[in-house]
């Protein structure tokens, strides 16, 4: 049985535990490294734990590990798993810690989780044409972070963008694409009202296929006497429009009033947002 690192105690790997809580498993939201290390001896030692100093600062995980002290604890346990022969990686994974509960913001005073193992790896591949392992593979275009449309735990992403916004105080962030087209919010579908017409992005891999934005929708079309477009919005028409709402199964429908410090219209919750959050209050308890 392996010795694993938990939060500064070493104990048989099968006994680590940590709390679903973890904003590493509910988001997504922490840093990882995987290291060889031969015989005993690391390849990229340095340039490994330079990754992951800089990784936890991107994301502003407060880890007050230097890296010596991390080099410390990995060559420890490295030897507390050693054999006579063996090759191990160690796996380090460093999260943001758990809260008391499950919001995207970071949490304030939340310890970071820190978790380490070894594992078994192979014997380097032989320095020969004829007997190295050779691999076959196939190729993609490129669609990772474009698959928003799948409601994954992976949520570090969103999670770095919904800090943005209440960073600076506002309660979500607007998010639009190379094309400066209105994608969704962090964790809200999004909606822009002109002229009395509701407008929302359509439905593709750049959103959430919402709940919510579903019953919004289908209410509306089923009531009949506000028109609901699905199509592309430009930033420019969010900027220009009478009303913003976003949407969620907490925030239900909710109204936006300022965008980068510029009021949405004129500053105030607008009447189309009334009458739609009517009908959709009337209807959702009915909507399958
Ligand atoms: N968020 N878009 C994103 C990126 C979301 O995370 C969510 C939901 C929505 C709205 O989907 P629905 O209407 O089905 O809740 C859109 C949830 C509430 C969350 O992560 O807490």
């Amino acid at each position: 049985m392996s010795i694993a690192y938990l939060n500064g105690e070493y104990l048989p790997l099968a006994e680590a535990r940590i709390s679903p809580l973890d904003r590493g498993f509910l988001f997504g939201d922490g840093i990882y490294e995987v290291i060889p290390y031969y015989s005993g001896k690391s390849v990229g030692l340095v340039p490994h734990i330079e990754r992951m100093i800089n990784g936890l600062a991107a994301i502003e995980i407060k880890c007050n590990k230097s890296a010596d002290e991390w080099k410390v604890l990995l060559d420890d346990l490295i030897a507390r798993n050693q054999g006579a022969t063996n090759n191990l990686g160690v796996y380090v994974h460093v999260s943001r810690g758990t809260d008391v509960k499950r919001s995207h913001a970071y949490p304030e005073n939340v310890e970071p989780t820190i978790f380490c193992f070894t594992f078994d790896i192979k014997d380097p591949e032989p320095v020969d044409r004829e007997k190295v392992h050779a691999y076959t593979v196939t190729t993609a275009e490129d669609l990772r972070w474009k698959r928003c449309h799948i409601k994954s735990t992976a949520l570090l992403g969103n999670v770095m963008h919904f800090q943005q916004g209440h960073a600076s105080g506002d309660s979500e962030c607007l998010l639009y694409n190379a094309k400066n087209e209105l994608t969704e919010g962090s964790s809200v579908n999004a909606y822009i009202v002109k002229d009395g017409v509701v407008i929302t992005p359509v439905q593709d891999n750049q959103i959430l296929p919402g709940i919510t934005r579903r019953i919004i929708i289908d209410s509306l079309k089923a009531d009949g006497s506000i028109k609901v477009e699905e199509r592309i919005v430009t930033m420019d028409e969010v900027y220009n429009a009478d009303e913003v709402w976003i949407s969620s199964s907490s925030k239900e429908i909710g109204p936006i009033v300022q965008i980068e410090g510029k009021p949405v219209g004129d500053g105030k919750v607008g009447p189309v947002w009334e009458a739609a959050f009517r009908i959709y209050t009337d209807a959702k308890f009915t909507h399958s």
